[in-house]
């Protein structure tokens, strides 16, 4: 039968991401009616909260105009809270007393579990226990933030418990990267363009550069960040998704399976990373700007060694993966360097490597660095851009944010943007092995100064060894 309705619950809904992306996303998401009609929002946490307290949390970061404050009523009339604890059987009892008395029985179910990792397996167990939707054509779906364990093992553990409770396909792990427009765009650019397709190999390629910057150091938040690291932060996932996007070879079709097994194939051909293929750095402070160092944070540590920067060399190519807080500005982008041409009628040295650089974030484009003869009555050769950069080319285009994006698609049941079981199993493979090594050696970060564009010296040397020859704002 048809449902009746649809019920989102949101576990943890006291924490930081629940107010800082999960209410916002619900809030433009119902705005912009893009939810079925008969959709209510149930908060969960441990916290003595109320709807309007979770109204006032998330409300700085809802950009809701006045003009729409109408809507904003109505959107929190669709939400209510229920206290609970993460591993009491009643209180789970209770929360699904509450969806039925106030529902309906017969309504599809999403579970946000934005709670701390600790608790994953508790709720997890609590909610299939007794607060699935049971009767047939209803569906319940699972959505998991990162970090999705901590290494190859724990991860495991965490895997084996979710499929023995829920089926891969009601298990959605989020990686918002995949939700980003010109991440979705790798697959069109490569694969709906012939001009690309006879390139893209080694023979062609020098290397390919996935890079992730951060103005800005732990702020506060080093307590989570200081148990991961930017490794496990954003390497082993948000830029291995990419990577596996740019590595891979053509899917039969755009169906989720097709594309998550050639991202896995992807993975599954790189070793696993050793200390040698790894370089880390920490931030120091910068008397000139002021800024501090990791360590001066008070939710840090003292005396840590958890890096705040990293470059990795990959297998193959090579693929070279960066990734930084506190530097000189926040940008992603995939940076693929050609190889260089025989270039030995032009004069020597005049000639740069051709680069194909697509720009996440901000200010998404598409650029193709390459040379041109300088117009005019001389004969230089010089290096342009064959430019596509969004917000010029397509006008009053506002770009769904990709959060917004992500949950439609748990809500239709597309898993094309989600993380499957053995692809999470492989990155955990290719980076398990240095991070142990990195912890049990106490392996020092190379110091850098908070805001420097590149992280630690020892980075550029890093690359520059692995062939990667430095031109421009790379
Ligand atoms: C998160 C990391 O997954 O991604 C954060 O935990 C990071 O440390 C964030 O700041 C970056 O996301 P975005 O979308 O702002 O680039």
């Amino acid at each position: 039968h048809s449902a009746s309705s649809h019920v989102i619950i949101v576990f943890g809904a006291s924490g930081d991401l629940a107010k800082k992306k999960i209410y916002p996303t619900l809030w433009w998401l119902f705005r912009d009616k893009l939810l079925p009609s008969n959709t209510h929002f149930v908060g969960y946490s441990r916290s003595n909260l109320t709807v309007d307290n979770l109204r006032s949390n998330a409300m700085p970061y809802l950009n809701a105009k006045d003009s729409e404050w109408t809507q904003l009523d109505e959107f929190f009339k669709r939400n209510s809270y229920v206290q609970g604890s993460y591993d009491k059987p009643e209180d789970f009892i209770r929360l699904n007393k509450f969806i039925v008395d106030n529902f309906s029985a017969c309504s599809n179910r999403l579970f946000y579990l934005a709670t701390p990792p600790s608790q994953f397996i508790s709720v997890a167990t609590n909610l299939k226990a007794h607060c699935t939707a049971e009767s047939d054509g209803l569906w319940n779906r699972l959505i998991v933030e990162k970090p999705f364990g901590k290494d190859l093992d724990s991860s495991e553990v965490l895997a084996k418990h979710l499929s023995s409770l829920f089926s891969e396909d009601q298990i959605y792990r989020i990686d918002h990267y995949l939700g980003k427009e010109m991440v979705q765009n790798v697959v069109v650019l490569r694969f709906a363009n012939r001009v690309f397709s006879p390139l893209w190999n080694r023979d062609n390629i020098a290397n390919v550069v996935v890079t992730f910057k951060e103005n800005f150091g732990t702020e506060g938040r080093g307590g989570y960040f200081d148990e991961f690291g930017i490794i496990r932060d954003v390497m082993q996932n948000h830029l291995l998704q990419i990577l596996c996007l740019i590595a891979m070879e053509r899917p039969i079709s755009m169906e989720a399976n097709d594309i998550r097994d050639e991202k896995v194939k992807v993975l599954r051909c790189m070793r696993p990373l050793s200390l040698d293929d790894v370089v880390v750095g920490q931030y120091v402070a910068d008397p000139e700007n002021g800024k501090p160092g990791y360590l001066d944070d008070p939710t840090v540590p003292a005396g840590s060694i958890t890096p705040t920067y990293a470059v990795a060399a990959l297998y193959g190519v090579p693929f070279i993966v960066r990734a930084g807080k506190a530097l000189n500005e926040k940008k992603c982008e995939v940076r693929i360097q050609f190889k260089d041409v025989i270039a030995d009628i032009l004069p020597s040295g005049a000639v740069h490597r051709n680069e194909l650089v697509l720009r996440v974030q901000p200010n998404e484009a598409v650029y193709m660095k390459l040379m041109t003869k300088r117009p005019g009555m001389g004969f230089g050769a010089e290096e342009t851009e064959l430019d596509l950069t969004y917000n010029r080319r397509f006008t009053d285009l506002k770009l769904p944010d990709a959060y917004e994006r992500l949950l439609l698609d748990v809500l239709v049941g597309s898993q094309i943007n989600f993380v499957r079981t053995d692809e999470l199993r492989e990155a955990w493979r290719v980076f398990t092995p240095a991070l142990h090594a990195l912890e049990s050696q106490r392996v020092a970060p190379h110091p850098y100064p908070y805001g420097v564009r590149n992280g630690p010296p020892q980075s550029d040397e890093f690359m520059r060894r692995l062939g990667f020859t430095f031109s421009g704002q790379y």
